[in-house]
């Protein structure tokens, strides 16, 4: 059983609202800041157009909240194949009759309207699975908020002079010297994955037993200090670290550290943030390595990344009344004082940070700041069914996606909880990524 869901005072009608309302925040927000040339242009092959995305998520929120919960006919079936994302791959589609800005706006602004207008007359029990706790418009909140974290990328690669405001700082640390380098994970079984959760997403379904050996795991991710240790190491020379594969790339792109760093004359390092340079600060988490290099730093320290399994058990497991928790201080829903999350502060909290955000054996951070890679394939779980379509999880599962767990600082507490499930190719960099590492208990590091 998952310890403690309850209600969060709200009802779901209201939590639904709040929800859409933040994620809409987030998108005009970052569509807002540029003019209307940089919405239409591509960054990056990687990316779409910013105008894209923005009809994209008008898009499925008519689909899913107008024509699914509302029952009401497509305000414009001719669009619907411009943002399928299977149809047309991200560089191609500059190329496509999109919208302009005025339109994709407009277009969001229609939806939106009449989204809540469902969203006023829907009942949210006896009514079948898609309305049931107002799941849709949970779903569609979340899939805005990760696409306000795409753009938020396309912000990243885009050249040229900062567009984003410079928000307050996030909270600094004030223990971390007191606190033990790793939190000890006992073995045994554990809940993972959920069926109480009323907004999870299938593929964090259904809620299983997982055995899981006792591990160690960092209490906190690995910080930009201690990867150039690795760095200053020769780590990007030395094939004996990397995973074939990643030394394949290591050679390739000529990577000698993460993306966006650069080294000066003098031999210090550099990296662009949002289009500002800054030096390197060493206390915050790594941010923009692939799966490849968290691996082979990893190596390099004498550990390894942990399983899914094995990070969502550290985020959720109650060792004194072996059950599960919602998230990991608990049930109560992200708060400013929990994690870092929903674009407040543009960038991740220096490792150490949020105390009241920690699990039951004071591992921080898990939460918020940079999603972590884990070792793991992304895979369904026992008795997976996808729902309410397949091209959310199912066609992913089996094609060398690596999981992704936490959330980042650019997506919205809506999308943060420790059975929340992210993925993405080996080689991607361009994300908002870091990890933790882990080990047995009796491993030669940490005795
Ligand atoms: C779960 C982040 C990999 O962005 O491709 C957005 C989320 N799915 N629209 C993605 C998603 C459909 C997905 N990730
Ligand atoms: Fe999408």
């Amino acid at each position: 059983m998952t310890a403690g869901i309850t209600e969060d005072g709200a009802g779901p009608r209201a939590r639904a609202l709040d929800a859409l309302d933040a994620a809409r925040r987030r998108t005009l927000g970052l569509a807002d800041c540029v003019e209307d040339g940089e919405l239409t242009a591509q960054h990056s092959p990687l990316m779409s157009p910013l105008v894209w995305d923005m009809a994209h998520i008008a898009n499925q929120e008519e689909q899913w909240l107008l024509r699914a919960a509302g029952g009401q006919d497509a305000l414009r079936p001719e669009i619907d194949s411009l943002y399928d994302a299977f149809e047309h791959p991200r560089a191609e589609r500059p190329t496509l009759p999109l919208l302009p800005p005025g339109e994709a706006r407009g277009y969001l602004t229609e939806v939106r309207f009449r989204a809540l207008d469902v969203l006023e007359r829907a009942r949210f029990s006896g009514t079948g699975r898609l309305l049931h706790g107002g799941f849709a418009f949970g779903m569609i909140a979340q899939h805005e908020q990760q696409h306000a974290e795409t753009m938020l990328i396309t912000h990243q690669l885009r050249r040229g002079p900062a567009a984003l405001g410079a928000p307050p700082p996030p909270p600094a640390p004030s223990d971390v010297a007191s606190l033990p380098p790793q939190v000890a994970i006992p073995g045994g079984p554990f809940t993972m994955g959920t069926d109480d959760e009323p907004w999870a997403l299938d593929n964090e379904r259904p809620a299983h037993r997982r055995e899981v050996d006792a591990f160690h795991i960092d209490t906190l991710p690995v910080s930009n200090g201690a990867y150039l240790r690795f760095v200053e190491d020769g780590g990007y020379r030395q094939e004996r670290w990397w995973h074939p594969a990643g030394w394949e790339q290591v050679r390739r792109h000529g990577w000698r550290a993460p993306l966006f760093w650069r080294r000066d004359g003098a031999g210090g390092w550099w990296r662009r943030r949002f289009g500002v340079a800054e030096p390197v600060p060493a206390d915050e988490p790594v941010l923009h390595v692939s799966w490849y290099e968290a691996d082979a730093y990893a190596r390099w320290a004498g550990r390894r990344l942990p399983t899914e399994a094995e990070w969502e058990k550290a985020a959720r497991f109650d060792p004194d009344t072996s059950s599960s928790r919602r998230f990991p201080w608990g049930a109560q829903p992200p708060g400013p004082r929990h994690a870092n999350l929903g674009q407040r502060h543009l960038r991740p909290a220096p490792v150490g940070s949020y105390p009241e955000g920690a699990s039951a054996t004071g591992a921080r951070q898990l939460l918020g700041d940079v999603w972590e890679w884990t070792s793991s394939d992304f895979a369904p779980y026992p008795g997976f069914i996808a729902f309410p379509y397949r091209e959310y999880s199912e066609v992913f599962f089996g094609h060398g996606y690596k999981v992704l767990r936490g959330g980042g600082f650019g997506v919205g507490s809506v999308v943060a909880r420790a059975t929340f499930r992210n993925w993405d190719h080996p080689v991607r960099r361009q994300i908002f990524s870091g990890f933790r590492t882990a080990c047995a208990p009796a491993c030669r590091d940490c005795g």
